[in-house]
């Protein structure tokens, strides 16, 4: 066939089909009955496979990334013409667009002060790990190497990047890891692991038990999500990050919050720190920094750990000696630019904090519904609908059961998620995160869809 030209959207799926390795997929049932999905067209909150049909996309492109919501033409505007002018630099040198851009991220992140950039989540966090790995060395003699990081969340698909994540089925099988990364708890309140009154109070001291066993000069890191996507939607406890941060000042450890899902208006705030009171000394953002209209990643430092690398200008090792060639793509911050541009002219994030109050009360209405819900959570347009057995037990409902509600969604044109192949016997959490443009009407239609489908799977 002539792949320029075609206009048989059959010849498309066989052509997939044949030779295209989906991500997260089980190929077998492709041989078969079952076309793979091609997604062809996207405007607004919809997007159309190859037989046309149109879905409502609850979650912006399937993980969380398209926050603007598609067919911008002015982000598309803008690439188109940086490329033409200039599409490509090692990022050695610099580029007109990624400066622009980074002087307008850093007002919005009050106490950062250097941009570095890369093209994915797991590679702007892999920076963080060698950054402090490299001041570990040059100042604490190796030793304050190690990278704390917590059970459920979730960094990367870099053996590294799943080093640092605490999703056990993620990382099944693909190990030996890299040496150096530990465990700390997770936060999530409504599957509490203590009993006791205050939670956060509880998910700190046990924090800090690891620390004082693994001695606190031998830890370099602490690496978080702010709220935690895939490994089930958690918010953090009151005064839970802001002790946290005091962990990290008590035990001299850098702070790292991990945007890559809170990143660019999700839940309200430009990040997802900002809702607490804490000060990182660097963050990492990747998906929403150009909604999936480019692909970039940036990670985010103070100036007092950008300082660390350059002390000795003598010393031919001592600044960060790291490369991401297409870290020096110009198309990205192009459209980050506008991105940018397009939140806060069409008032985004505002829009984003009255759409997700009203997201999470339709949600809670639900669950006043069906029984099978028993824990709905968010903040912004970033949600998620725990699914047990049983409210008392809280046994997670079954995963089949799960996805066949995601399914039924889709069968009826609506695309939600659910927490997948993440924590063992807990992929039972429903995943919202629809773009920031979202109405009252595209919620009613997500929240009816969910409706009928708890109904028709559980009863
Ligand atoms: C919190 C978080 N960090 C990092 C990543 C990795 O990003 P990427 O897939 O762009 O490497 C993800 C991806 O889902 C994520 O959710």
């Amino acid at each position: 066939m002539d792949y320029a030209t075609t206009n048989d959207i059959q010849e498309i799926v066989e052509a997939d089909r044949k030779n295209v390795w989906h991500h997260l997929s089980q190929h077998k049932q492709y041989e078969s009955q079952v076309d793979p999905r091609i997604i062809v067209e996207g405007k607004g909150m919809r997007v159309w496979d190859q037989n046309g049909k149109e879905h409502l996309d609850a979650v912006s492109g399937g993980v969380w990334t398209v926050n603007v919501g598609y067919g911008r033409e002015r982000i598309a505007d803008a690439v188109r013409d940086q490329l033409v002018k200039m599409n490509y630099f090692a990022q050695s040198a610099g580029s007109i667009p990624a400066a622009i851009y980074a002087d307008m991220l850093i007002d919005k992140m009050p106490g950062m002060s250097r941009v570095y950039y890369s093209n994915s989540g797991s590679e702007a966090n892999e920076k963080v790990f060698k950054m402090v790995r490299q001041i570990s060395h040059s100042h604490y003699d190796g030793k304050k190497n190690k990278i704390l990081y917590r059970n459920r969340d979730y960094h990367g698909t870099t053996i590294t990047a799943l080093s640092a994540t605490g999703q056990e089925q993620r990382k099944a099988q693909y190990g030996p890891y890299t040496p150096g990364f530990v465990e700390i708890p997770h936060c999530l309140e409504y599957r509490d692991q203590y009993g006791e009154a205050d939670y956060g109070a509880a998910c700190l001291r046990a924090t800090e038990e690891v620390i004082l066993s693994e001695g606190p000069e031998t830890i370099g890191l602490m690496c978080l999500e702010p709220i935690t996507a895939g490994g089930g939607v958690i918010i953090p406890p009151e005064g839970y990050l802001e002790g946290i941060q005091a962990l990290c000042k008590k035990y001299e450890i850098l702070l790292h919050i991990d945007e890559v899902v809170c990143g660019l208006g999700r839940t309200g705030t430009w990040f997802g720190y900002q809702h607490f009171d804490i000060q990182p000394d660097f963050v990492t953002m990747a998906k929403g920094v150009a909604s999936g209209y480019a692909a970039i990643s940036c990670t985010v430092t103070t100036e007092a750990v950008f300082d660390k690398f350059k002390e000795d200008p003598s010393d031919p090792m001592s600044y960060f000696r790291d490369i991401s060639t297409f870290g020096g793509c110009t198309g990205g911050p192009a459209a980050a630019i506008e991105n940018m541009k397009i939140i806060e002219e069409e008032g985004l994030l505002e829009n984003c904090q009255k759409m997700g109050e009203y997201c999470l009360s339709a949600l809670e209405d639900l669950k006043a519904k069906h029984s099978v819900i028993g824990d709905v959570r968010g903040k912004g347009l970033f949600l998620g609908v725990e699914l047990v057995q049983d409210r008392e037990t809280k046994e997670p409902a079954d995963e089949k059961l799960v996805q066949a509600v995601v399914g039924d969604c889709m069968a009826n044109g609506v695309i939600i998620g659910a927490t997948n192949r993440s924590v063992p016997g807990f992929n039972n959490t429903l995943c919202l995160s629809p773009a920031l443009i979202l109405t009252k009407e595209d919620t009613d239609i997500i929240v009816g869809a969910i409706d009928n489908a708890l109904t028709k799977v559980f009863g």
